[in-house]
């Protein structure tokens, strides 16, 4: 499994470094404007791998992704903290126009798993723009957000996170919408575990928490610059999905229709997006879903590819 990282921050070095410790990557290719800050990254990491396994790590130009399996993009202007993630699209798409080329010129059969936000636009735009098959182009989503709701989740009960499933669907990003009624709790519906449990999370603590899941990113943003392990972990999980052939459902942006990409539940292996998953979600949440989505077709429709 050959995975290519384009752009060598804090997401790509961090995704870089996760992926260097997983057991299913054989090779890393680390593309930066700055190469020497590419170099540097492979270097940081090369240098310590007698201590866990080998992987062949490279840095430099496109060139070096020649025949990546995975292509994953973190490049993108800078966010900035409580901004909504739209803001940077336009330049953000204007650099996909240039990266995108490069990257189908030396990979063709490969998929791109896209980072950069807005990503549920972004990911469209890549699919456009490379013109690859729409299930080989997928975005990391809501598989951040839901991350984080398992955490909030497991704080407030107590409880190991990997025993949450908690389902974040829609935009990753403000109109974002917390499916409580697809949320488990080691299977149990979340609504029943509270019942049976005697506990008094109520609509407000749904409304409340929803809201934590979204503000969390900026508080750590705050507290420490950019958010980096958990997204390193979730491209992780998703890397694994694939190069593992899993047939797992996760919430990951997807060609939800023709018109744009949100992120929904999906069965990801090796071949990227295998299907869709139905989802059978409150009149209230599939409301907050449909305007998620006429929103992000909204705003993607503003911008000239
Ligand atoms: C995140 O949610 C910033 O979209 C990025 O961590």
């Amino acid at each position: 499994m050959k995975i290519s990282i384009i752009g060598a921050g804090q997401v790509g070095a961090t995704t870089a470094f996760s992926l260097a410790k997983a057991t299913f990557v054989n090779e890393i290719t680390i593309v930066d404007l700055d190469e020497r800050r590419a170099q540097g990254v492979a270097l940081d990491i090369l240098h310590g791998l007698s201590l866990s396994h080998p992987v062949k790590i490279n840095a430099g130009g496109y060139e070096l992704t020649t025949d990546s399996d995975i292509i994953i993009i973190t490049v993108g202007v800078p966010e900035v903290i409580g901004e909504s993630r739209l803001v940077p699209l336009q330049k953000n798409a204007n650099i996909l126009k240039s990266i995108i080329p490069q990257i189908t010129e030396n990979s063709q059969n490969g998929l791109i798993l896209m980072v950069s936000n807005p990503v549920d636009i972004l990911t469209y735009f890549a699919q456009q723009i490379s013109g690859w098959d729409p299930t080989r182009v997928i975005g990391l989503g809501t598989t951040l957000d839901s991350a984080r709701l398992n955490y909030l989740l497991g704080r407030d009960l107590d409880i190991a996170q990997t025993d949450i499933n908690g389902l974040v669907i829609g935009e990753h990003g403000d109109s974002q919408v917390v499916a409580w009624s697809q949320t488990t709790i080691k299977g149990i519906p979340f609504d029943e575990y509270v019942k049976q449990n005697g506990l008094t999370l109520d609509d407000d603590y749904k409304t409340a928490l929803a809201q934590e899941v979204k503000d969390t990113a900026f508080d750590v943003w705050e507290m420490k610059g950019p958010n980096c392990y958990c997204v390193a972990l979730a491209i992780e999980r998703v890397v694994q999905a694939i190069a593992r052939n899993e047939n797992t459902i996760l919430p990951v942006s997807q060609p939800f229709t023709e018109e744009t990409y949100i992120s929904y539940p999906a069965v990801i292996n090796r071949n990227g997006v295998a299907r869709q998953v139905k989802l059978n979600c409150t009149a209230d949440e599939q409301k907050k879903f449909d305007d998620s989505y006429a929103n992000i077709k909204h705003v993607a429709s503003q911008i000239e590819l």
